[in-house]
């Protein structure tokens, strides 16, 4: 039995920074990189004080770095706030009339305020804030749709020192409860409704169902969105909108100690309740700030938009706080990518003359699966930079979207990262580092990171093992809210000292890291640890299949067996050949023994809100048994019930 988790997909493309591009870049060359990024491991404080020093400080910092590990503080002495250096700081020059955010809303209302009018969104809602008696230290939950409103309520607690854990809209009321019941949280900012394809959420509703039996909030600020009727709790519940005619606009910033809280958000672990990832607030704004700069080397003129939901932490630190800190104009969507048809994202992209791309491999497979006539109807040449996250990218995914929607012109940097990391990690710099489609490539300055086997011991090339960082980012979480014992449990104590990131990953001989997945989904065929996303990316690159999910079964013969569900191309229908066909496929790209023994053809794959795969649900229906385990987080529970019918 062998203990490493072997890796048998070979990438054999790579693409090199076009030379107009690297020109222009604030990275021009592998050979800076590889500079600053020995500067950054060997004097981080140096490092990361030019970094800082960018950015806008009420009190210089003591000390760059207190590590009592797992406890780090980074910045410490030094007081900012956060929201003065995402605004404030960029009222004094030209910026103060640039575009902040351009809005778009699913029914196609549309809406652009720039730093100045941001700035004075937020001010008055930070005095909505204080008229409701919330202060420095005090939890807010924030539940709204994907609306300006949502960054401002984010940063009008940021500017008072409260601490905001946005709760994604998709969320059931259970999920509201839950979250507040661990944050103690003592107001709840919504909206009555979102729009939702074609459809209105009721978000207040739920809202109400969640504080029903009573919870530690005793504030409700409701935006008026979406128009649907709803109950007002009289004593509890106020309008936002009526809120701010008892306001006026001046609100200086609070400054903050550095480790002040900033947020919290909850992240469902495999198993067990949701943990409260908390971020505090200098260290977290230099990781967002510089990793922004640096990675989508983001230019003042640029229209940068991420595609995620304010409500996930590509959100916080890609739709919000990264960008805003860099002064620059980000984009903001309301709704879904296929609404009211599947070009809505390249009609953005077209209106807004968007430059830098943030999207999901999930996303992107999705676009493959609804056809390319849908994209060539747009003109998309204004994009120069593409990125993606949540999820390995299969090569051909990468392939499909670096021509499809970069026009084999714009560098993809496929960036990994974490809830719990704050910031990206691992990722090409777009100027400066060759890609290879699938790899995240080379770690983010000041990256310790390292792969291991079970004892702890560094790989060589091209062995798969768990993927740790050795020292600690500024970005990083401080602790599990309320359980610092889960928190060093979880990520410090399997490997002392070192973060844990439960992936799986290999390095091959150009130091390049491919990311094979949670340690968890790996599979054991007969004495082989393999990870699933190689045999998934492995049947994507068959020309009629879309996406691709592998589990294992238990198999007494191999002591797991491979079941893979997949789903086609909408033009393709399913013929006899076709499941031979595919084991064939998987067999010649990467081995025999990872023929799945069963292949099954879905119409949709369960997923969570944010567009990740749930093996666990596959896995039970891969053995027969009857799905048991939380699905609270499921995207479209239609899909489940589908997918029990799939069997042979
Ligand atoms: C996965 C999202 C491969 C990984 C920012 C990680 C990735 C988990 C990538 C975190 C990537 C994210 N390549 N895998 N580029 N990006 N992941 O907390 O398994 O929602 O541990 O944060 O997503 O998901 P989370």
């Amino acid at each position: 039995m062998h203990d490493n988790i072997e890796s048998h997909l070979v990438e054999k493309r790579i693409f090199k920074p076009r030379t107009d591009f690297a020109k222009n870049a604030r990275i021009k060359s592998l050979a800076q990189y590889q500079r600053m990024y020995r500067e950054s491991l060997r004097q981080p404080a140096k490092f990361w004080a030019r970094e800082a020093s960018e950015l806008v400080w009420r009190a210089r910092w003591k000390k760059v770095l207190e590590w009592k590990a797992p406890f780090a503080k980074w910045f410490a002495g030094g007081k900012l706030n956060i929201s003065e250096n995402c605004l404030d700081r960029h009222l004094t020059g030209p910026r103060r009339n640039k575009a902040a955010i351009i809005w778009e809303g699913e029914p196609g209302d549309k809406r652009t305020l720039t730093y100045q009018q941001l700035h004075r969104e937020v001010c008055r809602f930070a005095n909505v804030l204080k008229r409701n008696n919330i202060k420095k230290g005090d939890r807010v939950i924030i539940y709204l749709p994907n609306i300006p409103e949502t960054a401002v309520a984010m940063l009008a607690c940021a500017r008072i020192g409260a601490v905001h854990s946005v709760v994604f809209g998709g969320f059931s009321a259970d999920s509201i409860r839950d979250r507040i019941a661990d944050s103690g949280a003592i107001a709840v900012v919504t909206a009555d409704g979102a729009y939702r394809r074609g459809g209105i959420v009721p978000l207040k509703k739920n809202v109400d169902e969640a504080l029903r039996d009573g919870t530690s909030v005793r504030r409700v600020i409701v935006f008026r969105r979406a128009g649907n009727e709803i109950h007002m709790e009289e004593g509890r519940d106020v309008w936002w909108h009526r809120e701010l005619e008892y306001v006026d606009a001046n609100c200086p910033p609070v400054p903050l100690d550095s480790e002040h809280p900033l947020y919290l958000l909850y992240t469902s672990g495999s198993t067990g309740k949701p943990k409260g990832i908390l971020h505090t607030t200098g260290g977290y704004l230099v990781g967002v700030y510089s990793s922004t700069k640096y990675i989508f080397d983001i230019r003042d003129e640029d229209i940068f938009w991420c595609t995620a939901d304010v409500g996930w932490v590509t959100g916080h630190s890609y739709i919000v706080y990264g960008p805003l800190a860099n002064g620059a104009t980000t984009i903001m969507y309301e709704g879904a990518p296929n609404w009211p048809e599947p070009d809505r994202f390249w009609k953005i992209i077209e209106e807004y003359r968007v430059n830098i791309l943030y999207t999901a491999p999930t996303a992107i497979r999705a676009f493959i699966r609804w056809g390319d006539h849908w994209v060539a109807k747009h003109d998309l040449s204004s994009l120069r930079l593409l990125g993606t996250v949540g999820e390995p990218i299969n090569p051909e995914a990468w392939m499909w979207y670096y021509k499809n929607i970069g026009g084999g012109r714009c560098p993809v940097v496929d960036t990994w990262w974490q809830t719990e990391t704050g910031s990206i990690l691992i990722t090409p710099l777009p100027g400066a580092i060759p890609t290879k489609p699938g790899s995240a490539t080379l770690p983010f300055f000041g990256i310790d990171p390292a792969i291991v086997d079970e004892k702890g011991r560094e790989v060589g090339a091209n062995v798969g093992g768990k993927l740790i960082i050795r020292r600690p980012w500024p970005a990083m979480l401080r602790t599990i809210y309320g359980d610092k014992a889960r928190y060093r449990q979880q990520y410090w104590s399997e490997f002392k000292g070192n973060y844990l990131t439960g992936d799986g990953a290999r390095r091959d001989e150009d130091g390049y890291f491919w990311i094979v997945g949670r340690i968890d989904d790996v599979l054991n065929v007969a004495g082989h640890r393999l990870g699933t996303s190689e045999i998934e990316s492995a049947l994507v690159s068959h020309p009629q299949v879309a996406e691709a999910a592998v589990v294992g079964r238990p198999d007494e013969l191999k002591g797991q067996g491979v079941v893979a569900f997949v789903t086609l191309k909408a033009s393709v229908s399913v013929t006899g050949g076709l499941k031979a066909e595919l084991r064939e496929h998987v067999g010649v790209h990467i081995g025999a023994i990872a023929k799945p023994d069963e292949v099954r053809f879905a119409e949709a794959l369960p997923k969570t809100r944010s567009g990740k795969i749930m093996r666990r649900l596959l896995k039970e229906i891969a053995s027969g048994a009857r799905v048991t385990g939380d699905t609270t987080t499921l995207e479209d529970f239609s899909v489940l019930a589908k997918l029990a019918e799939s069997e042979e």
